[in-house]
C-alpha cells in the first residue's frame, strides 16, 4: 500500500491504436504516464473507437496495431500492476455512457471544437462529414468522466476536448444532480460538523456565493477534505451546496498539459509515421546507427572544413535531449569551428539512442515471444475497468431516474 495520499486522484489518459511507437511518442507521452503510474491511480488505455472515427473505412488492421501499441507501452515501463491497462471497445460500458451523454450535448459545443474542422481540413482525402466523427470528443468525455478522473495527460492539441469533458459534465450534473429535499440534507450535513466548522462552511459558501470569492470556494473545499467525521456522500453534498449544484455526479476533470516533446524527428520536423523521420522503439542498434548516420546536418557544412551552426541542425537537438554539458560544449566549439566531422558528432547520440532502447527492445523481445500474455494483460484490464465503468453507469442512470429494468 502507498502512503502517497494522491494515490487515490485518478489520472485517465488514452492513445489511438498507431501500432509501433517512436522515440517522439516516449518523450512526450509514454515517460510521463510511466511517472504518473507510480504516483497516482492510473488507466491507459487503448481508444480504438476513436481510431474508427477517422479509419472506418478499413479498420482490419488495428487489432494487430493495438498488439503492437500494448507491447511498446510494457517494454517502455507502463506495468499492469500500476497501472489498469485496457481497451476502449473491451468496456462497452464507454459507448453507452456516450450515448446518454450525446442526449444532452447541444451540437453547437461539438462544431465549436476545433479539432474538427481542423482534423477534417487536413485529412480531407476522408469523409469525415459524420455522425461519429463530430461525437469524436464526446466519446472521450465519456471515456474520462467514466473513471472519474481528476487529471487527464494530454497534449496542447487536446486541451479543448478537456474543456468539452467540464462543460458536458457540469451540464450532466446541473440537469440530473437535484435530489429531493437537497437543501434540507445539506444544512444536517453541516451541522454534523460540529459548530466551528459549520460556522466557517456558511461563511465561505456565502462570500462565494454572494462575491464570487473563489478563494473563499478553495478553502471551504479544503475544509470539506479534512472531515473525518462526515460520511461520503454528506461530503460530496456539501461540494455541490457550495457551488449551487446539488449533487455531483460527474467530477470535472483537469488537464495535465503535457510539455511540448523536445525530440523532432530524422529531419527536424516533428516525428511522425507520415513524414517518415522516425526512430522506432524496437528499431535494432544497426538500424538506429544507420538512421542516425543518414540524419542530414546544416547544409552549409558541405566539406569537413566548412564551418556549421548547431541551432540549424536537427542533431544538435538530439544533443540537447541526449547529450551532457561536456558533450554539449563539445559540439558547440567543434562544429563552428569546424573541429569536428558530423559523423564523429553523431556518434555520441547514436550511443545514447541505442543505451537508452536497449532495455525496451528486451522487454519487447519477450512480449513478442509471449503475444498470449499481452492479450491476456489487456483482457485483465479490461475486466477491472469495466467494475469501475458499471459502477458509475449506475450512479448515471440512477441519477437519471432512467433506471432500466435489470438494473
Ligand atoms: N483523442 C486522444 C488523442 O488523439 C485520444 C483519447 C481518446 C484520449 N480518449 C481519451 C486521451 C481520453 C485522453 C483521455 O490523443
Ligand atoms: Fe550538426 Fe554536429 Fe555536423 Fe554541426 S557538427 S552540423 S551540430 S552534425
Amino acid at each position: 500500500m502507498s502512503t502517497n495520499p494522491s494515490h487515490n486522484e485518478r489520472v485517465v489518459s488514452g492513445m489511438r491504436p498507431t501500432g509501433r511507437l517512436h522515440l517522439g511518442h516516449y518523450h512526450g507521452v509514454i515517460k510521463n504516464w510511466v511517472e504518473m503510474q507510480l504516483n497516482y491511480e492510473c488507466f491507459f488505455f487503448v481508444a480504438d473507437w476513436h481510431a474508427l472515427t477517422t479509419h472506418y473505412d478499413d479498420p482490419s488492421r488495428t487489432p494487430e496495431h493495438v498488439e503492437d501499441m500494448v507491447i511498446d507501452w510494457l517494454a517502455a515501463g507502463i506495468s499492469p500492476s500500476s497501472a489498469t491497462i485496457f481497451l476502449q471497445s473491451e468496456v462497452p460500458e464507454h459507448a453507452e455512457l456516450h450515448l446518454l451523454l450525446s442526449m444532452m450535448t447541444p451540437i453547437g459545443w461539438l462544431e465549436r471544437v476545433p479539432t474538427y474542422k481542423d482534423q477534417q481540413a487536413k485529412l480531407r482525402e476522408k469523409d469525415l462529414a459524420t455522425y461519429g466523427f463530430l461525437g469524436y470528443p464526446l466519446l472521450q468525455s465519456a471515456d474520462i468522466l467514466m473513471y472519474k478522473a481528476d487529471y487527464v495527460p494530454v497534449g496542447e492539441d487536446q486541451v479543448s476536448h478537456i474543456e468539452l469533458t467540464r462543460e458536458v459534465a457540469r451540464r450532466f450534473n446541473y440537469i440530473y444532480g437535484r435530489e429531493p429535499d437537497f437543501e434540507k440534507r445539506a444544512e444536517e450535513a453541516i451541522s454534523k460538523m460540529g459548530k466551528k466548522n459549520a460556522k466557517a462552511y456558511r461563511n465561505y459558501r456565502k462570500a462565494y456565493q454572494e462575491q464570487g470569492d473563489a478563494e473563499a470556494l478553495e478553502v471551504a473545499k479544503a475544509l470539506l477534505e479534512s472531515q473525518q467525521n462526515i460520511s461520503v456522500g454528506d461530503q460530496e453534498r456539501l461540494f455541490g451546496y457550495l457551488e449551487g449544484i446539488s449533487k455531483i455526479i460527474l467530477p470535472e476533470p483537469q488537464a495535465r498539459l503535457t510539455p511540448a516533446s523536445k525530440m523532432p524527428g530524422l529531419d527536424g520536423q516533428k516525428m511522425s509515421k507520415s513524414y517518415g523521420n522516425t526512430i522506432a522503439l524496437r528499431d535494432a542498434p544497426e538500424d538506429v546507427e544507420l538512421k542516425i548516420r543518414k540524419m542530414p546536418t546544416d547544409p552549409a557544412r558541405v566539406r569537413l572544413t566548412d564551418a556549421g551552426d548547431p541551432d540549424k541542425c536537427p542533431v544538435w537537438q538530439f544533443h540537447i535531449v541526449y547529450s551532457d554539458d561536456q558533450v554539449k560544449d563539445w559540439v558547440q566549439t567543434g562544429c563552428r569551428s569546424a573541429g569536428i566531422g558530423c559523423l564523429e558528432c553523431k556518434q555520441p547520440v547514436i550511443d545514447a539512442v541505442i543505451n537508452e532502447l536497449k532495455p525496451m527492445r528486451d522487454r519487447a523481445e519477450e512480449f513478442e515471444q509471449d503475444r498470449q500474455l499481452v492479450r491476456q494483460i489487456i483482457t485483465d484490464g479490461s475486466e477491472a475497468a469495466r467494475d469501475v465503468a458499471r459502477e458509475t453507469l449506475d450512479d448515471v442512470v440512477e441519477a437519471m431516474r432512467f433506471s432500466s429494468f435489470s438494473r
